[in-house]
């Protein structure tokens, strides 16, 4: 399969990226607007791989190239971005594709982290609206810290959670999910249900900054 992380010169982009093509055989693609960016970025995931002993390959193109060669497309770009990302690459995903949300819309103020979801109630939500009609919409992704999947050193131990209206591209992305060492995908619920699981991740910010030693907070179920 090929995996295509828009926006994946990023924190998040770069964790999912090191971690399939670390755990998995799937073709990895880096997107960015970009393409010498997402060209840079990807050999500097290579080096990395590499000093882990992993040879692997990992290509870079424009955000529209690498939605258009792959099979299943991440949208890792900031909350306030995903619209235009979505519409900037629609007309390369084909009704096969799935699309994947793991952004969630927050702000800031003295007090902490704040949900702050869209009009249309979640990002994931925003997605659907935005993507081509017959392209299935998950959000998957959301509660884990980048800079814990980023580190391979770091053995897992974690949940995430799933959800689509799409029953097989539920699937898909939770086997995706799965193939990541360490990391349990649980359903929970459909594109209606995304601000619930959105809305942990303020939560786990706040928990990590206000307690010690908790930087990479997240979940698992039991
Ligand atoms: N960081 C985490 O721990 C984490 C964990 C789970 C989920 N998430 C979610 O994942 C998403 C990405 O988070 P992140 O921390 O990886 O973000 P980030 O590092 O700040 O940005 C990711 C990429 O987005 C692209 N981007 C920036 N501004 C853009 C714009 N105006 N239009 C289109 N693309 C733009 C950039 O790529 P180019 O400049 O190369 O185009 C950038 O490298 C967020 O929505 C966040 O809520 C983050």
């Amino acid at each position: 399969m090929r995996i295509a992380l828009l926006g994946g010169t990023g924190d998040i982009g770069q964790a999912l990226a090191l971690r399939w093509a670390r755990d998995t055989d799937h073709e990895i693609l880096i997107g960015s607007r970009d393409p010498e960016k997402a060209r840079q970025k990807a050999d500097e995931y290579e080096t990395e791989l590499d000093s882990v002993g992993v040879e692997r390959e990992v290509k870079g193109f424009a955000n529209e190239m690498a939605a258009d060669r792959s099979d299943v497309v991440v949208l890792a770009v900031p909350a306030f971005h995903v619209q235009d990302t979505v519409e900037a690459v629609a007309d390369r995903i084909e009704d096969a594709d799935v699309l994947v949300s793991p952004a969630v819309g927050m702000d800031r103020d003295e007090d902490g982290f704040h949900y702050k979801p869209p009009k249309a109630g979640s990002v994931t939500e925003l997605v659907a609206d935005a993507a081509p009609e017959d392209v299935p919409v998950v959000g998957a992704f959301h509660n884990l810290s980048a800079d814990r999947l980023a580190n391979l050193d770091v053995e897992l131990g974690l949940d995430t959670l799933v959800v689509g209206d799409d029953g097989d591209a539920v699937e898909t992305v939770a086997q995706l999910a799965e193939q990541i060492e360490g990391l349990r995908a649980l359903k929970a619920g459909r594109v209606a249900n995304a601000a619930e699981v959105e809305s942990m991740t303020p939560l786990l910010i706040n928990i990590a900054m206000e307690n010690e030693g908790m930087h990479d907070v997240g979940v698992t179920f039991e």
